[in-house]
This record gives structure tokens, sequence and C-alpha cells, in this order.
């Protein structure tokens, strides 16, 4: 493939590197893209081979020049999540397939936007939904699949953020919903594709609350922190803050986005009790799915602890699946954790019993190296027994429930999905 990554931030690095490393026989980079002119020429220059021209460098308002001279196949996209849909469809328009990071959209406009573009098109967008991928999340999967637990009736998902990566998504871009959808949508996306994907099955009712209740004003207060700055950088409190980012323990963060403010003012280190931030921190849902499953969902962003616990309920016992996850984010302090995996299957009238659970290495508990296998070499795979892969059908069921969420916090009501789509003449079911 000759492939263009356009949204040059942290996140495109995995899939540069990947393409760099491991794939370089079978694809190429031929053009990166950004807004920001200094992260355009880092990218550039880490994406060009030594003894070559090098990689063609486009500024966003170039992206169709970027089409029409390098002509690529595939667009790999890596821009703050409300960009999205504005480059899936004009590279569907312009014959390119695409590969998105999640959330594929955060609202029902540009989901529409994507949906119409594909069946007029036919092109195809891989949602990258790198949680599917860990061998630890296929085994859950495994044991609801083969039935061992009967049906699923009721679900309880708890998903911690820790105040190191909890924090982070209230320093930059995430902390307005105009931009990430909130965390229902930004990162919730990821719990609710496990959801549909572990249950086989579409969310059709919400019902949700969500408040601010610990990145505010009045948590600096208590803690001490009154007169903080606008961001880290410079703030009078920093050395007494828990929460601060310090440029000067991260050299490739400095390069990335404080050297780069002058093009654009992203500002990366802004100060996570900010009175103007827009987003919550403690979400609740209760989901109710085709299938007749219910789901019990909470998402937190300040606790002690990272990763997730979930429990399904099924006619023929239980299956409790708990991770302690950590993640190399920046800023904060964070103590002790370690990874740890546990899932312990207990059926009716027999005691608990802890099942092995597979493991390998690699970001997101060994996701990422796998699903970069099943994008750039799908050939060189096995067959996926797990149907992880996820299509722009995929991508849309996983932003709808944090969607119908958003939507529910504002009104106070339960919210329909089916006749939401209906309304708004998003079909999901019409063929590719
Ligand atoms: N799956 C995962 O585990 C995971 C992890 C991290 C990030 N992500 C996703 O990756 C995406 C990027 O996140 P990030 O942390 O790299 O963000 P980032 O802010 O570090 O990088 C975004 C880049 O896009 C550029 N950009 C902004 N507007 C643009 C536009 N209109 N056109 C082109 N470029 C534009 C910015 O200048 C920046 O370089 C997000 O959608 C995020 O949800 C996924």
């Amino acid at each position: 493939m000759r492939l263009a990554i356009v949204g040059c931030g942290s996140r495109h690095k995995m899939f540069r590197d990947s393409v760099m490393e491991d794939y370089s026989a079978l694809h190429e980079i031929v053009a990166v893209c950004d807004t920001n002119a200094h992260r355009l020429g880092l990218a550039a220059q880490a994406a060009s081979r030594p003894g070559t021209n090098g990689v063609a460098p486009y500024l966003a308002a170039d992206f169709d020049t970027l089409l029409t001279e390098q002509k690529p196949d595939t667009i790999v996209v890596t821009t703050p999540d409300f960009m999205h849909s504005d480059y899936i469809v004009r590279a569907f328009e312009a014959g390119c397939d695409v590969i998105c990071e999640k959330p594929m959209t955060i609202d029902l406009e540009r989901l529409k936007q994507i949906v119409d573009a594909q069946h007029r098109t036919g092109r195809k967008v891989t949602v990258t939904f790198n949680y599917r991928y860990s061998p630890a999340r296929s085994q859950v999967r495994e044991v609801i699949a083969s039935g061992t637990i009967g049906e699923i009736t009721a679900v309880d998902f708890r998903w911690h953020l820790d105040r190191v990566h909890g924090a982070d998504y209230f320093r930059r871009w995430h902390r307005q919903k105009q931009y990430s959808g909130g965390l229902l949508v930004h990162k919730s996306t990821h719990h609710f594709d496990l959801l549909n994907w572990w249950l086989d099955s579409t969310p059709e009712q919400v019902f949700a609350t969500g408040s601010r209740k610990f990145y505010r004003p009045e948590t600096a207060v208590a803690l001490g922190l009154s007169g903080h700055g606008p961001r880290c950088a410079g703030c009078p409190v920093a050395d007494r803050c828990d929460f601060e980012l310090d440029y000067s323990e991260h050299d490739e963060l400095r390069r990335l986005y404080r050297e780069a403010e002058n093009d654009d003012g992203y500002i990366r280190d802004q100060c996570v009790f900010a009175e103007e931030i827009g987003i919550e921190d403690t979400m609740q849902a209760h989901i109710r799915y085709a299938s007749g499953a219910t789901a019990n969902y909470t998402l937190t962003a300040y606790s002690p602890w990272e990763g997730l616990e979930i429990r399904f309920q099924g006619t023929k016992g239980e299956l409790v699946h708990r991770n302690v996850e950590v993640h190399g984010v920046f800023g904060g302090k964070r103590s002790h954790a370690e990874d740890a995996v546990t899932t312990e299957l207990h059926l009716a009238g027999k005691p608990p019993q802890m099942l092995d659970v597979p493991s390998s290495s690699g970001d997101h508990g060994g996701a990422d190296p796998v699903m970069l296998g099943y994008i750039f070499n799908p050939e060189g795979m096995e067959a996926d027994p797990h149907n992880r892969a996820s299509d722009h059908v995929g991508g849309a069921w996983s932003i709808l429930t944090g969607i119908a969420a958003n939507m529910s916090i504002d009104t106070g009501s339960a919210v329909d999905i089916p006749t939401l789509l209906r309304s708004r003449g998003i079909d999901l079911t019409a063929a590719a």
C-alpha cells in the first residue's frame, strides 16, 4: 500500500514505526499531513529513509493536493477526533481506503456523512479497536460465545482511569466535547465496542448520568493549589501539584508540543482544574441490548488505580474479568501498580475456577502488535477466529452508546438508538 498519515501527534508514531520497522517490504509511507508545520517537519523527517528523497510533507490545507500528487491507496487518520469524518469522507471520494483511530467520529451528523460516503463509494474504513486484540479479551469472548455460562442476562462493567492517565484528558483538546465527544465517546468507544463484540449484539436503549466532580476549580482549592496558573509551564504552584506535566522531564513531549506552540497555540499542559473544561469525569450508563442483555457501566477518571472490572451474569454461571493496567502516559505521580489480569469462571453448583489467562507482549496488553499484523499483513496471520477487524458499522455501534448517553445526560431521559438512527436517516444495515 501507498500510505499517507494525517495528524502527526503522539499516536501516528505507532502506525509509522510499524510500517517502517515491520512492514516496509509490503508498504510505503508516501506523505504526512498536519495543520502544524513544526510537527509536520518532525514527522516527515522521521518517516523518511536515508538515501531516499524523503517523505512529502503537506499542510492540512493542501490535503487535496496530497491526494492528487501522491496517489495514496490508504489514508491513516490520527487527527483529533472531530476531524476524523472530514478526512474519511475526502479519502473515500478520492478512491482511498482509510485506517482510522478510534473513535470513528463524535456525533450523529458526522456519522451520517461517513456512512453515506461509504455507501456512495464502497470504500472501506478500518477502525483500530486495539483492545479487541489482547489475548485476555479474546478469551472472554471465547468463553461467552461457547455458551459455557449460558445466555448473558446482566453485565456490570467498571472502567477506572487513574490520576495520571485520566488527568491527561483534561489538559488539551479532549477536554471539550466539540473536539472529543467527551469521555463517553472518546474513551468509552473502546469499552462499548468490547461490550458489543463480547455480547455479539448492539445497544438499543441508554440512560446515563454524568458530571464533573474532580477536575474542577474547587478541587485545586481543596488540594491547597489556589493561585495555580492556566498551564503547568510557569505555574506558581507546580512544585506542590501532583498533576504537573513537566516538559523538562520529557524531551519527546517538549519537541512535539512545546516547541510547536508558536505555530498554532496548541497547549499540551493546560491546568486540569480549569473552569472552562466541558467534559464529565464521572459517568454512569444503563444500556439495554438487542440480545435482551442489560449492562451497568461506570467510568471515572480520577481513580487510585487504572483498569477494568467486568462481571457477566449468564443463565448457567458467571464470568468475572479484571485487569489492572499501567499506561505510559506523561505527567502526574503514580507509585505502585503493575499490570495484572485475572478471569474467574463460576458455574452454578460448582466452585469458582481461575482460568489460565493467555498473554503477549506489546502495548495495550499485547494488543497493538497483533492488530498491526492483521492490518498490514493479513495474509501472514492465521484466519481470525475472533472476528476482530472493525469497519464503519462496528465503528458506528461503538460510538452510538456514548452519543446516546450524552443526549441522555442533557435531557434526563432514556434514548432509543434505533429511533435515533431512523430519524437521522443513518442506515447501518445496507450492504457496502
Ligand atoms: N487506540 C488508542 O489506544 C489511542 C491512543 C492514543 C490516541 N488515539 C487516537 O489517536 C488520535 C490522535 O491522538 P493523539 O494523542 O495523537 O493527538 P495529538 O493531539 O497528539 O495529535 C493530533 C495531531 O493532529 C494534528 N491536527 C489537528 N487538526 C488537524 C487537521 N485539521 N488536519 C490535520 N492534522 C490536524 C495536530 O496538529 C496534531 O499533530 C485521536 O483520535 C485519539 O483518540 C488512540
